[in-house]
């Protein structure tokens, strides 16, 4: 009974991993110019807690790769790079980088960035207060009104 029981789960598992999301290729050269200048604690604060999905050093995890939870993880890549990328940022116009600094300073205040599920894994990326608050300073300052 737990035999065929196992057999049918393990063989079902097998047969999701025909089915992957594709992350865009990561470009063979990125511009280091086009990065996010911000002072240093702020970039730390960005390439912990943000960088893995709003940059192109993700760092994936072994269960990374494997269905269904590559689902999950590789679609938070894929959408979090579109959406933004740190390491794209000076391509931004000025419209899309104040929607991301609106942005910030929102998802901050609601604590759904960084994703909630993500610091269930990665404890180390959970912002401190102090951190949390430095990240929407800096944003809210530039903010700009006209927009
Ligand atoms: C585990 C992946 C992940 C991490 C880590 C992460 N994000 Fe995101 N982020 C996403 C995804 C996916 C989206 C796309 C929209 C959505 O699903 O909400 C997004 C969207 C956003 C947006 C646009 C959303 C909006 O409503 O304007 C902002 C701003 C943002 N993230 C900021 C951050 C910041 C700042 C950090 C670090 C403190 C961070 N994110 C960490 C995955 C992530």
């Amino acid at each position: 009974m737990f035999k065929t029981i196992f057999i049918w789960l393990f063989g079902t598992l097998l047969l999701l991993q025909a089915i992957q999301i594709s992350i865009p290729p990561i470009p063979k050269k990125i511009d280091p110019n086009t990065e996010i200048k911000v002072s240093a604690p702020l970039m730390k604060t960005l390439k912990t807690s943000c960088y893995a999905c709003h940059s192109y050093e993700t760092k994936m995890p072994w269960y990374g790769n494997i269905a269904p939870v590559s689902w999950e993880v590789k679609s938070h890549i894929k959408e979090g790079r579109a959406w933004l990328n740190f390491q794209e940022w000076k391509t931004y116009d000025d419209e899309k980088k104040q929607k991301i600094y609106k942005g910030i300073v929102k998802t901050l205040k609601d604590n759904t960035m960084p994703m909630p599920m993500y610091l269930l894994i990665h404890k180390d990326a959970k912002l401190t207060a102090s951190q949390k608050d430095s990240l929407i300073k800096w944003a809210e300052s530039n903010i700009k009104e006209e927009y």
